[in-house]
């Protein structure tokens, strides 16, 4: 099917579902797995079947530290071996998965990715859409995800039998993401996981069914729509770079909602009935952290601080303004450009722990 297409062109998923064994039959020796060290010890089977089958293999540690230069660079040497036509898999959770979409960008100008997600975080979410990204420091501040590209995985294997050593940790990150697409993307989804719990399967289905709708609209962040998929991500952005990563990806984006709906709320956007029903929901049901964790999360923001990192984010808009989704109910969502003396103005309220 993706024949014609030069490889990283944007396509629609292709997902297979199944065993890593039987799967990575389609690995030869022009292919490069990127593995995450810590699966390659949990899981040793794949590790065997990966330096079997493929032509070399990056073990890499996992974790935002891995979205670096220097881990990139690991990758674009042993890259080097692979003919066009190659392929690389990268066989981890988001981190690993973001550095190496960049890798296959850049190896020979572009080369044959498949994403192997392990972590349920990157099977509902990063596994999908084409983005891949690392981050850079400047003045002592990380600035998350600041260079990056587009480059779309040919194929998706989702294994279900690597997700049965993740942490509940890890899980929460992934139920979050999903949680948060099924807030701004789907009332349906959203009232049926509300009346009966998801399963990890349904998570993951569901939400990559709702992403990959939104980035056949939008495959190159060109038209605005596929801003919707940053609900929640422009303070969860600011909550992981002050707390040098120490909140883990999906929980900072849980407190970003909050963030975001308290933003709708004073805007007028997101009527009060709706912003209680998200946030009770997303906190009993999704395990999004409260208000007190978002406050410990801020203890080190200053203004000036904050107004750094959001200006320094993708989302900053015109005249210091920072370009935020909000709600209008759930499932329906808009883009507002959020003045300065707005989000000061709650950011106190956030740092008690209190809900403005
Ligand atoms: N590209 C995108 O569209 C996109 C979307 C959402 C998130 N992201 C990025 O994804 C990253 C977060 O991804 P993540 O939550 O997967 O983090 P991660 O890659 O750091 O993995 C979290 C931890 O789980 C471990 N792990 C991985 N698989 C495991 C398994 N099967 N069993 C046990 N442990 C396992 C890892 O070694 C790591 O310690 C962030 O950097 C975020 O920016 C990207
Ligand atoms: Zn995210």
């Amino acid at each position: 099917m993706s024949a014609a297409l030069a490889p990283g062109a944007f396509r629609p998923p292709r997902d297979v579902w199944g065993p890593f064994a039987r799967a990575a039959k389609a690995l030869d020796r022009n292919s490069l797995v990127v593995l995450d060290a810590r699966v390659a010890d949990l899981h040793p089977r794949v590790k065997s079947i990966c330096r079997k089958r493929a032509g070399a293999v990056v073990l890499l540690s996992a974790g935002e530290r891995t979205k670096t230069l220097s881990a990139l660079g690991r990758i674009l040497v042993d890259g080097a071996g692979l003919n066009r036509g190659g392929t690389l898999v990268a066989v981890g959770g988001g981190t690993v998965g973001d550095v190496s979409t960049v890798a296959a960008h850049l190896i020979k100008r572009g080369v044959r990715l498949i994403h192997v997600p392990t972590t349920l975080l990157a099977a509902v979410d990063s596994s999908l859409g084409g983005k891949g990204a690392i981050h850079s420091s400047a003045g002592g501040l990380t600035i998350k995800n600041a260079a990056g590209a587009f480059h779309y995985a040919d194929a998706c294997w989702i294994c279900p039998e690597l997700f049965e050593s993740l942490p509940d940790v890890a899980r929460r990150q992934g139920a979050i993401e999903a949680w948060k697409m099924a807030a701004s993307l789907s009332a349906p989804t959203w009232n049926r996981w509300r009346r009966a719990r998801p399963t990890e399967t349904q998570l993951i289905r569901e939400a990559r069914r709702l992403k990959a709708l939104v980035c056949r609209a939008d495959p190159y962040e060109q038209t605005g729509h596929r801003r919707v998929l940053n609900f929640g991500h422009t303070f969860g952005h600011v909550v992981e770079s002050l707390t040098q990563f120490r909140v883990p990806h999906g929980d900072a984006v849980g407190m970003g909602m909050l963030c975001a709906l308290d933003v709708g709320r004073a805007t007028g956007i997101t009527p009060e009935s709706v912003a209680r029903e998200v946030e009770g929901v997303l906190v009993e049901r999704a395990g999004v952290k409260g208000r007190a964790a978002l406050g410990r999360a801020l203890s080190l923001a200053t203004p000036s601080r904050v107004a750094r990192l959001l200006a320094a984010d993708k989302k900053a808009g015109p005249n210091e303004s920072v370009r935020m989704v909000l709600l209008r109910r759930v499932g329906a969502w808009e883009v507002r450009g959020i003045d300065q003396t707005l989000w000061r103005g709650l950011l106190r309220t956030w740092m008690n722990g209190a809900r403005p």
